[in-house]
Order: structure tokens, then sequence, then C-alpha cells
């Protein structure tokens, strides 16, 4: 208590034109986590953060090397300083819990060049308990150009060695890769989310909240522990270019003490953004959906014209009967509109977005789908031909909001680097994924798309940085390998997969990972290293608020009961907990129905077998739940041997324990369902 008040009483002193120092710092309100920025010798500018006094991140290097002017780097004074507290509770509009606080202490530090250019910029960190944010503010130039950044020169230097999970940054198949499972000292250029272990085991995760207007930041690792932010290029030379005052997206550490304590700090990245920009979003309307989907990525249908073209009226109608007979509220079509015969990888600008193929009766399918209560979903793939998109977009828009669907998924399959957008000359130019000027589109497309109140749910995306909070329409996207890979990828997803994407790239937001192939089975009758109880797992632990039901519907109905549990559980929660997780290993979930009174639970493995065991005491005490548990069999493996699962019936309370046994590759799905009332 003292030691806070001490801490208050500092940092009050702090406040307001104090005089130049050479070092500041700064504690989240329950003193877990402290920053400090110091100034060396040269007047080069650096953070450390610690965790309860031990460092996470020792000293590292801050600064901007530009492409028009010298290096912003050293010889810097602080000439002024601010601090804030904040404590707020604010509500989301649909996802993993409803109410989110927003708790943390900011320190802002404006620093001067001493040299003749006196150039300034300030820094701004935000401490929570479970994490850092910081960015730069940069002021406009005085010559009024814009700020051309050739490279930001943040570093991260990770206190210790440990483990790390990681996908390499800038090659071709953009954020779908396996994780690297190395040393912290073994990473090369990675993607972030960026997951480590520290020895000691203090968890830490580098990624980004607010990427806008920005280049997308990947890490590369200088020399031993030492990472460093290294910009997505753009064509134009300089990775970045802004005209006026600026702030750069957030740096953000998240900073914890296991794994699932990691997890429960992802609202960080939440808090980071600006609130919910668009008012009035009940038309932001989460659902699971089916699709005319995975038949294309088997092959057995197409996307282009022709005796298999999958995307026909008559298809779209018996899957649509299916869709209502089985409440699953949504179904995509792929594959509707004029453009994917030939080539379709190489020829976005093709596409149209407001023509059908002949055989695929538009209007007439979306009235009988209103009719039956099923709301369509869109589908707006590109090729990462923007330049083409743009000129379209807002009339594919319209022509999907006169028929009434309310959500679009967008799709930007290219090679990395492959991104075709309009220069500043008119000339098309060739862009990165995660590049400045995909950062504009994103956002072009879901201001555009919350006009018509459609809801974006991209492919091949940006990554997610958070923005949902600002446009709750951003309901989902991809971002890494989704079940698709276990169509036709080599290799297909292994076990180990899932336990590691829960820490990295879940930690950003939801992922349309496209659960639910009851199957198990993927491009010419090969097997998923999965079971089907695990299928069924995925739905409560990898969260999206748009989930497909992504198998054929002969499948399903192959398969009822674990169709029955696809019907029940929810996509819109009010509150997750993750019981039990080791990144590589396994992760248990729950979470409670934002429409009732049930829990959900989930669990997967890696390829070893593993009991869980699921203590009940989130249940509220005194009432008795229905457990309906879908566990792997007696024989039950990942693959051909997947199938053999178990579905049971048990009375349980908060008191009971639950003890489930995890085939290698498998795991578990129960529904806790909750008296109900009389
Ligand atoms: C890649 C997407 O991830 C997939 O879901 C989609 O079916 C294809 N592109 C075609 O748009
Ligand atoms: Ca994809």
């Amino acid at each position: 208590m003292l030691t806070r008040w001490l801490l208050a009483l500092s940092l009050l002193m702090l406040a307001g034109a104090a005089p130049a120092q050479d070092h500041v710092r700064i504690a989240s309100p329950g003193n877990v986590l402290a920053a400090t920025i110091s100034l060396n010798g040269e007047g080069r500018v650096h953070y450390r953060v610690d965790r309860n006094g031990q460092p996470v991140i020792g000293e590292s290097q801050l600064g901007f090397l530009f492409t028009d002017q010298p290096q912003m780097l050293r010889n810097f004074a602080v000439v002024g300083q601010r601090t804030r507290d904040h404590d707020a509770t604010w509500e989301q509009p649909w996802g993993e819990q409803r109410k989110v606080r927003d708790h943390y202490r900011e320190l802002s530090v404006d620093l001067e060049e001493k040299s003749a250019l006196k150039r300034r910029m300030t820094l701004e960190f935000r401490l929570y308990d479970d994490g850092v944010g910081f960015r730069y503010r940069m002021p406009a130039r005085a010559d009024g150009k814009a700020t051309n950044i050739a490279e930001e020169l943040t570093q991260f230097r990770v206190a210790a060695d440990g483990r790390a999970w990681w996908a390499p940054a800038f090659e071709s198949n953009r954020e779908e890769y396996l994780y690297n499972a190395t040393a912290i000292g073994a990473i090369a250029t990675a993607q972030t989310p960026l997951t480590m272990v520290l020895a000691g085991g203090t968890h830490l995760s580098i990624h980004e909240a607010a990427l806008v207007d920005y280049s997308g930041m990947n890490i590369a690792r200088v020399e031993g522990t030492l990472l460093k932010a290294v910009l997505t290029p753009s064509s134009t030379g300089a990775k970045v270019s802004r005209s006026g005052e600026f702030t750069t997206p957030w740096r953000m550490l998240t900073i914890a003490p296991d794994a699932p304590a990691l997890y429960a700090a992802r609202n960080l990245i939440l808090n980071l953004n600006e609130p919910n920009k668009l008012g009035e979003v009940s038309w932001v309307v989460p659902r699971k959906y089916v699709g005319i989907w995975w038949g294309m990525h088997l092959e057995t249908q197409s996307w282009a014209s022709g005796a298999k073209h999958g995307a026909t009226t008559a298809n779209a109608l018996k899957l649509i009967d299916f869709a209502a007979r089985n409440r699953i509220a949504g179904m995509l079509v792929e594959g509707w509109n004029l453009g994917w015969d030939g080539d379709w990888f190489a020829n976005g600008q093709d596409f149209s977005f407001t023509q059908t193929y002949p055989d695929f009766d538009l209007p007439r399918i979306a009235a009988y789908a209103r009719r039956k209560g099923i709301r369509l979903i869109g589908h707006h793939e590109t090729s990462a031909n923007i330049a083409h998109y743009e000129a379209q977009m807002g009339a594919g828009f319209d022509y999907f909001a006169k028929h009434g669907i309310d959500a679009v998924k967008t799709g930007y399959v290219s090679d990395a680097g492959g991104v075709q957008a309009l220069g500043a000359d008119g000339q098309i130019r060739f862009e990165w994924h995660e590049g400045q000027v995909m950062a504009r589109h994103h956002l072009k497309v879901v201001t555009e798309a919350a006009k018509r109140r459609i809801m974006i749910n991209a492919h091949e995306p940006i990554k997610d940085s958070g923005l949902r909070r600002t446009y709750p329409n951003m309901v989902s996207r991809e971002g890494q390998r989704g079940m698709e890979y276990n169509a036709w990828g080599v290799p297909k997803n292994p076990p180990v997969y899932d336990t590691q994407l829960f820490f990295t790239r879940m930690l950003a937001g939801p992922m349309d990972y496209t659960p639910g192939i009851v199957s198990l089975k993927g491009r010419g009758d090969t097997d998923i290293p999965s079971t089907l109880a695990r299928q069924l797992g995925l739905y409560v632990v990898i969260y999206s608020p748009v989930a497909m039901a992504a198998d054929l519907q002969e499948n399903y109905e192959a398969s009822p009961a674990a169709l029955g549990f696809i019907r029940d559980v929810p996509v819109d929660w009010d509150d997750t907990r993750v019981l039990s997780g080791v990144i590589g290993e396994q992760v248990v979930v729950a979470r409670k129905d934002r429409n009732s009174a049930d829990w959900y639970v989930g669990g997967v493995t890696d390829e070893a077998a593993r009991d869980a065991s699921v203590r009940l005491d989130f249940l509220p005490a005194g009432r008795r739940f229905t457990a309906h548990i879908y566990r792997d069999g007696p024989t039950a493996e990942a693959g051909a041997k997947g199938k053999d699962m178990v579905r049971e019936t048990r009375r349980v309370g908060s008191g009971d324990t639950l003890s489930l046994r995890m085939a290698p590759g498998g795991g578990f799905a129960i529904r806790l369902e909750a008296p109900r009332r009389r």
C-alpha cells in the first residue's frame, strides 16, 4: 500500500513541466508491471519492462529511419511528461465476454532533439497489470511534407531465453504457416502475435493494436534474444507515409505468469483500440453458417462454371432447407459470380461482384432464404486485385444489400507481395498483404460495408489488431492456416497446431477456422488428423462470432450426434475461462452462452493422449445442470480411427469434476444445459 502511495506521489510530481531527467518510470495499477524510459549519454532513448521487479524486456532502443530526412535515434532530451489513470468498464456488442475492464496508467514523454533539427516525438506508454502498450506520437513535419518511414527502430530485448512459437514472416503463403517451436534465440523473422515462455515461466506475447494507416510489424532477431520490429515494405520505398500528426499502432506486450493467464489477458488488444465508431450495431448478428464451400476444397465441386459448378440454384435451395431444419442461421455461397473460370488465382480483374452465373438465381435464392429464416453470406474473392475490387466494391455491397444479404466473406488469394493496388500515378503497383496500402484498404471495406449494415469476414487478411472494437462489423477473419489445409494441405494441420494457435493467433481476435469436418476426410479420401470429438471441441476453443459447419450436408446427415452439438453450440458469449492450458500440449476452455444460462466446455490435445479433469466450479452453486458430453471413445485416435466418439449425459453441479480422456489428436465438447426455469 505504502509503495503504491509513494509511487502515486512520485507520479504526481512528474506531472506538468518537470525538469529534464534521464529516466522516467511508471507502474501498472496493481504494481505488477513497470516500464522505464531512459536516455543514455548519447541521448538515445530506451525503454524496459519489468514484472514484479524481474526484467521481461531489457533496455531496448526506440526511434525511426526515414527515406528523406536524417534518422531519429540519438541526441534526445526529455522536455515534458504527463501521467493519467483510467479505469472504466465497457460492453462488447458481441464477443468472448460481455463486460471488459479497461484499467491502466499512462505515461507520455515528450522528447526533443538537442541538435539543430530539434525534431520532437512523444512516447505514450499504457501499463496494465497484464500487459503494456506503447506507441509513438509524431508531430507534423515543420516543412509540411509527409513523414516517410524507412524503418521503425523499435527493439524488444527479451530478458531471458526460453521457448518461442512463431510463424515465418514475408513468405509466399502470407499468414498461413505452421508454427515453429524453437528457442527464443533461434527465432528468424516472425509474424505477430509471437508468443514466448521465458526461462522462469513468464509468458510473453508481442503483437500490435490499432493497425491503422501504417504497415504491419514483423519481428526479426538481431542477436541472442534481442528482437526488433521490421515493418512490411511498400512499393513506394517508404514503408509508411503519413501527412500531418499521427500515432503509430500500439506495440503490445502481453505478459502473464502462465498460459491460461496469457489468454485471459487478450482484452488488452481491444482496450488499446478506440471505442465503437459505428453507433448502434444491433445489425451485427453473430451466427453459425453452412456453405457451398468444402466441396470445392475437395474438388468434387468447382467455383468455376460447368458440370461441377457448386453454386447452383438447386444446391443452394437444398442447403437452405438443411440449415433451416438444423437452426443454423447462415449460408455462404462461393462461386456465385462471374470470374472463376480459368486461373482465378491470377485473374482478379475478371471478377464481377454484381453478375451471377446463369445457373445461380440469386434473387430467388435470397427470397427463399428469407422465407426460411436463413441469412445468406455473400462472397467477394478478389485474388488480391484491390484496384479492380475497389472500383466495384460499392456496387457489390449495394447488390447484396438489395437482396437482404448482411454479411460478406472477402478473400485476397495471391502470393505474398502480389496485391495489385492503384498507385498515386494511376499505375498498378504490387504490395504486401500486411502493408500500409492494405491497412487502408481493409478499413475502407469495413466502413463501406457498415454504410449498408453489412459485416465482414476477411480471408488472406491483414493481421487482426483489435479493430473490431471500433468497427464491430469487422466480425472475423482467417489469418492463419484454417481447416482448408485439412482438405489439401501438405502437410495437413497436425494436432499440435491448434494447441499453439490458441496461444498465438487467437490472442489477436476471432478466427474463421471453419471447423466441424465430421467425415474426417480431406481431398481424395485422405484422413484428417483429428477425432470427431475434437472437431466439436474446436467450436468452443477457437472463437469466432461467425462459425462454419464446414462439412457437406450428407456427412452431417450421417453423423447426427455430432450435428446435434453443432446445432446447440452458441457463437456469442457472456464469459470465457481457460480451465487449463500448456502451449503446444493442450487447452480446455469454458464459455458461457450470451443468450441462456448454459455453459460449454471444449478441449483439444496435441499428438499425445491426455487426461483432462474439468472442475465445474464456474457453474452457479446449488443448481443441477445436464452435461451432454461428446468425448473420444476407447479406440479413438486422430485419423482413420477418429470417429469413435461417446455421447453421454450426466447430472452435474458446481462441486463436480469431470474426468475426460483425450485420445492422441483428440478432444471433447460438453454442453452444460441449465435447468429450465418454470
Ligand atoms: C481462400 C479462402 O481461405 C477460402 O476459404 C476460399 O474458399 C478460397 N480462398 C476461395 O475464395
Ligand atoms: Ca486461406
